[in-house]
């Protein structure tokens, strides 16, 4: 009664984390398994839900409203230095309940044969489990690609075999990655999409935490279709407000790229996605239109990284990430660490093994590592890496 594929599927890491640890989460831990930002939400998303009250009694479309996707059209634009017709707001974005759904969903868009073959999905290893999940159900199979030069560097798919390629349906791509903390440069963002064109296939790349960065903004996939030629063809990037402007809880997101894609995307969606309702619609509209709230979170986020440059300093392999809100820290054995943090000082982490899976060589490149996310306030987060340092 139940399809095979889904045994293909890992346990998903929380489940594998209660497995570990025991699933009860007494108050007084410290959640920091998770990506959930805990900073307090801007107040205008509660206003605006209420002043919109009224249109809960409406369907809403599945392309949001003219308004969310100029929105959006004109964030891209600023944001990624994009020449300013090249994002067409009715043809090239897509609002979506969150990007997970998305992420899993777009797998279903392509093609389920290449060559007489079952087709490839690419992933980074470590990566984002959902896109595993993704390529199981659509039949596809997984191809783990490392990164070209050490776990927390990011795969080049084009260094692989055109036997590969050329039976690849879709490729992703997570920029700044979770869960290590890197961001690609725009020369290999340049690369994946020229690989992509080459053989045919669809480059999704997951830029949910192009916001949450150290130093410098990152540059995302559309950046790289601009220096190219300024068109989309093959590629479309995930964008969501849950770590941007700190609302999870609110599932809003969008896709934006290829028109083709797009709308094939789209086809899919009238019958099977999650459409997202007016108000929230309304709420995410105004979220893009405003940095404040986002620089205000970038900067409570690098004050949590220099505590933890100042506490941890060179132990653990610690490295500033350039993106993303994840300590990556190499503990020897990361489900030994990911215990002893839960047994001794109730400090829920992932260890890295479950981010990833193992490579040919039987190797599990996070097996070493754990993952923690610096989601909560100051104070909380010095005393949790004091007792880090302490307990590891
Ligand atoms: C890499 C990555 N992609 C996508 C998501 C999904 O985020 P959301 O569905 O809230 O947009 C997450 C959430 O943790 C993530 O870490």
């Amino acid at each position: 009664m139940i399809t095979p594929r889904l045994q293909q599927l890992n346990d998903y890491p929380f489940q594998r984390l209660a497995d570990l640890l025991g699933g009860v989460v007494p108050p007084d831990a410290v959640v920091m398994s998770i990506g959930e930002p805990q900073h307090v939400p801007p107040p205008m998303v509660a206003s605006i839900l209420a002043e919109q009250a009224a249109s809960w009694g409406k369907y809403p479309s599945a392309n949001g409203t003219p308004a969310f996707r100029r929105a959006v059209a004109d964030w891209l634009t600023r944001r990624f230095g994009l020449p300013d017709e090249m994002i067409d707001p009715d043809r090239m974005i897509l609002p979506v309940a969150g990007t997970r759904e998305a992420l899993y969903m777009i797998a279903q868009a392509v093609r389920t044969e290449r060559g007489g073959k079952a087709p490839a999905m690419l992933l980074p290893n470590p990566f984002y489990q959902v896109y595993a999940g993704a390529a199981a159900m659509a039949g596809a199979e997984p191809v783990f690609v490392p990164g070209a030069d050490g776990v927390d560097s990011f795969p080049d798919f084009s260094a692989l075999p055109a036997e590969i390629l050329d039976r690849t349906a879709l490729a992703y791509l997570c920029t700044p990655a979770n869960p290590v903390g890197t961001v690609a440069d725009i020369d290999l963002l340049v690369r994946a999409v020229a690989t992509a064109r080459r053989h045919g296939f669809l480059l999704a790349v997951d830029e949910c935490y192009s916001e949450i960065w150290d130093r410098a903004a990152p540059a995302g996939a559309l950046s790289a279709c601009a220096r190219l030629d300024g068109e989309t063809d093959n590629v479309i990037v995930f964008h969501s407000l849950s770590k941007r402007s700190s609302v999870p809880g609110l599932r809003s997101g969008f896709v934006a790229g290829d028109p083709a894609i797009i709308a094939a995307f789209a086809r899919l969606r009238a019958y099977g996605g999650a459409v997202t309702p007016l108000p929230i619609i309304a709420a995410a509209t105004a979220l893009w239109q405003d940095e404040a709230h986002v620089e205000e979170n970038r900067a409570l986020y690098r004050a949590k990284f220099d505590i933890a440059e100042r506490i941890l300093g060179d132990r653990f392999g610690f490295r500033r990430p350039e993106g993303t809100f994840f300590l990556w820290l190499d503990v020897g054995d990361g489900e030994a660490a990911a215990l002893a943090l839960w047994r001794e000082a109730k400090i829920r982490v992932i260890p890295g093994a479950y981010m990833a899976r193992a490579g040919a060589d039987g190797i599990n490149p996070g097996k070493r590592f754990i993952r923690a996310a610096l989601v909560h306030g100051l104070a909380t987060t010095e005393r949790v890496l004091t007792r880090f340092t302490e307990i590891l």
